[in-house]
């Protein structure tokens, strides 16, 4: 067997052990003679999975007992219609930093539901920076201050949560789990599962109890946090694999030493790899280096014709998916918690080697 590097955005690349526990789980999970993706989301055996799991990540995250964990579908994308849905009403709106193409995205559901104030905007920077705080067009009369804290995109990160009187809500989509943070200081932080978590199709929000809500009647149950959280996030048939899956990856991080543990392994990861880049004169990575990313790096080669020979010829290496997005071209190495250090080695290697031919 090979197993390549995959620097996919997400889905993406999993821990080895994790795929080797659900491989070995896969055809009878725990003497039940039937995999977990075949029993009831209402039985004891999966009961059971649902308190494991909530219980290793409130460890993990050291969340209080006054925040409610709910494992919900539909993506991140969903919760940026569900966040204003929540919290917000038309005189009490959602205020939002827009610094990437995530944070846009999420701001522009919330206007359409008319539930949305823009506070501040990077992207006349190209999304390359984050917008001072004194800059910020807000005040105390907003249901909240939503901020994406790991751009994936344009790769430009959040190093501490915003200060802010607000109710402080969070996609953290793209780092949770790669670092400590101080679930206190927010009101909402919701993750989908695809980089840091796991498998896609599930998603997760942490919400603050007293944020729990009834909703209109016209707002379909499902997008409600407060009935999700009375039915146990079991209101219908969730991605039940996708849960086993997460609970498995919080198992691997409590295993390898925490959050603090992936944090220190994921700057060195993303600190090697800038340095290489800040050295080169054949690539660049355009962002400052107070905004970089630890968890997404894009980067350009110099000459921008190489960039299709890049992606390819790094393929054929075994470094796969470093294509960019596509509304930004070049490269892109996602490095979450599971990429290990040797990836960054192999990519320098390969990137030496390749600018030595067509340099
Ligand atoms: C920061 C961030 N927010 C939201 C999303 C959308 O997530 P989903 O595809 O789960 O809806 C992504 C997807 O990559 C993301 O990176």
């Amino acid at each position: 067997m090979t197993r390549i590097f995959n620097f996919c955005a997400g889905p993406a690349t999993l821990p080895l052990p994790v795929l080797e526990k659900a491989r070995d789980e896969m055809l009878d999970y725990q003497g039940l003679g039937m995999s977990v993706m075949e029993i009831s989301h209402r039985s004891a055996a999966f009961d059971a999975l649902a308190e494991k799991t909530e219980a290793c990540l409130r460890r993990l995250l050291q969340i209080p007992d006054e925040y409610a964990v709910l494992f919900l579908a539909g993506g991140a994308t969903t919760q940026f219609a569900q966040v204003p849905l929540n919290l917000a009403s038309p005189d009490k709106t959602g205020a939002y930093i827009v610094d990437g193409s995530w944070s846009k995205k999420a701001f522009v559901i919330a206007q359409r539901l008319g539930l949305a104030h823009l506070a501040a905007s990077s992207e006349s920077s190209g999304f390359k920076s984050i917008p001072t705080a004194g800059d910020w067009d807000v005040d105390g009369n907003h249901a909240y201050l939503h901020y994406v804290s790991n751009e994936t995109i344009s790769g430009v990160q959040f190093r501490q949560p915003p200060e802010t009187g607000l109710t402080l809500v969070s996609d953290m989509s793209s780092d949770i789990l790669s670092r400590p943070v101080d679930v206190n200081k927010f009101g909402v932080i919701y993750a989908g599962a695809q980089k840091n978590i796991g498998q896609a199709g599930i998603t997760l929000a942490v919400v603050r109890k007293d944020l729990l809500r009834d909703l209109s009647p016209v707002v379909p149950d499902l997008q409600s946090w407060k009935i999700q959280h009375k039915q146990g996030s079991r209101l219908n048939t969730p991605p039940t694999y996708a849960w086993y899956i997460a609970g498995l990856i919080f198992d691997w991080i409590e295993a390898s030493g925490g959050v603090e543990q992936m944090a220190r392994l994921n700057r060195e990861k993303a600190e090697t790899l800038y340095a290489y880049l800040d050295r080169s004169d054949f690539y660049r990575n355009g962002v400052p280096a107070e905004f970089r990313s630890h968890m997404n790096i894009p980067f350009q080669i110099v000459d921008e014709s190489l960039h299709g020979r890049f992606i390819s010829e790094a393929e054929a290496a075994g470094l796969s998916s470093l294509k960019g997005h596509r509304s930004v071209g070049g490269m892109r190495a996602s490095i979450y918690n599971a990429m290990p250090i040797e990836g960054i080695r192999a990519l320098i290697e390969f990137m030496q080697d390749f600018e030595s031919r067509a340099g």
